[in-house]
């Protein structure tokens, strides 16, 4: 007997005018198709998307069918933890350590959790009873990140290389205060291992203007040291974050325009944005289901800026108001409700946003 199956009709691939050429009866609530039919859309959905259908046989209406006849049906719901968790699993049992094995249990466990309640974006942006973690949270778009995230609800962590006392930084006052040198790796790890299971992760953390080596330079000092801040220290904290990592977290990561537009005098930086934003990438589908983004910003008035007078900073905010279409010098609260829509906006992971007022469209004003 020819076999036949039943796909749902909110998962067909096809249009029905397609499905009646290639000879399958539709009805209101699925398609029958013959093996060879069901085959062919297996394959397609397979190549269009990684969201690849988990098919669970089940017999026909509750009822005995024999052996040749099935709905198999397909379930949004329980795809990506079934179909992620094997090859990470493989990959970690490479590594001895408990921290690989930390991580298979947290995989494991939001496998299980996320295949019971899969998560959809609020209507608000809230993070209430979240925890968020803010490197570089002490000053600057980091603490832009921080006070968006308590006023949306969450409680925060920020962490850096110095602990502010409440009287000189009465701003940090609603804080958590961690420190933590992002290129010591053993601090890094030790440093999330104390802080324990939280929702949220931004990184903002990064070195001083100035810091870095012209591609001339005698030696590679300059450019190993922006790398081992920006890029290793990115990566020491989203890797000894990720298992403490609850379900439905996400990690975001900070760059800048140079990653797009790229300046004379910048190979350091401009490499390390690059690399920055191929690794957010590559870490939404190593980390899946929790979501890795970047936020890439363009001018954004901050202390970053110190090594310029008062009257420089002052003319240099007063050519991006005029120049940028927003027509607007950012703020760290504009990187902030960026940063708020990347932690609560369940169907964003794996992309860069840029935050700059347009100064992609525009001629630089670094001149
Ligand atoms: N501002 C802009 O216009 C702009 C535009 C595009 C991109 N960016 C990028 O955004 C990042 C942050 O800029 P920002 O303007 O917020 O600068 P910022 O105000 O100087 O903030 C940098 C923060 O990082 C922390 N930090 C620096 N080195 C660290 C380390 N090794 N370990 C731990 N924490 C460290 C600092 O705190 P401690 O001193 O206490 O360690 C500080 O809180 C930079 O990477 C920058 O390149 C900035």
């Amino acid at each position: 007997m020819k076999s036949i199956h039943r796909i749902p009709l909110m998962s067909q691939p096809w249009p029905a005018s397609m499905l009646a050429r290639i000879g399958c009866k539709t009805s209101s609530r699925s398609t029958t198709y013959s093996f060879k039919e069901w085959h062919l859309w297996k394959m397609h959905s397979l190549s269009s998307s990684d969201n690849q259908p988990s098919i669970n046989a089940r017999p026909l209406n509750g009822r005995s069918q024999g052996k040749d006849r099935n709905v198999l049906s397909t379930n949004n719901a329980c795809q990506r933890p079934a179909t992620i968790a094997q090859p990470r699993n493989l990959r970690l049992a490479a590594l001895p350590d408990s921290l690989a094995e930390q991580l298979i249990n947290r995989n494991k466990a939001m496998s299980t959790e996320s295949s019971h309640q899969e998560q959809s974006s609020p209507s608000v942006m809230s993070l209430a009873r979240k925890r968020v973690v803010v490197v570089g949270g002490k000053t600057g778009i980091g603490l832009g990140i921080a006070r968006a995230a308590y006023a949306a609800g969450a409680s925060v962590t920020v962490a850096s290389r110095r602990i502010a006392s409440a009287k000189e930084r009465p701003e940090l006052a609603n804080f958590e205060q961690v420190t933590l040198h992002i290129c010591d790796e053993a601090a890094v790890r030790k440093a999330f291992d104390d802080i324990g299971p939280f929702d949220h992760l931004a990184v903002t953390a990064g070195p001083d203007l100035g810091t870095w080596g012209t591609f001339m330079d005698d030696d590679m000092r300059g450019v190993r040291s922006y790398f081992d801040n920006k890029f290793m220290g990115s990566w020491a904290c989203a890797r000894y974050a990720a298992p403490h990592l609850r379900a439905n977290g996400s990690i975001t990561l900070l760059t800048g325009g140079l990653a797009a537009r790229h300046k004379r005098g910048f190979s350091a930086v401009t490499a390390a944005f690059v690399a920055v934003e191929a690794l957010s990438g590559s870490l939404a589908l190593e980390l899946a289901p929790t979501r890795v983004n970047t936020i890439r910003p363009g001018y954004v008035d901050t202390d970053l800026w110190r090594v310029m007078s008062d009257e420089e900073r002052h003319a240099l905010k007063a050519k991006v108001r005029e120049s940028f279409p927003a027509r607007h010098a950012g703020t760290v609260d504009d990187i902030g409700h960026a940063a708020l829509f990347l932690m609560t906006n369940a169907y964003v992971t794996g992309t860069v946003i840029e935050v700059s007022g347009g100064e992609n469209l525009v001629p630089s004003v670094f001149q």
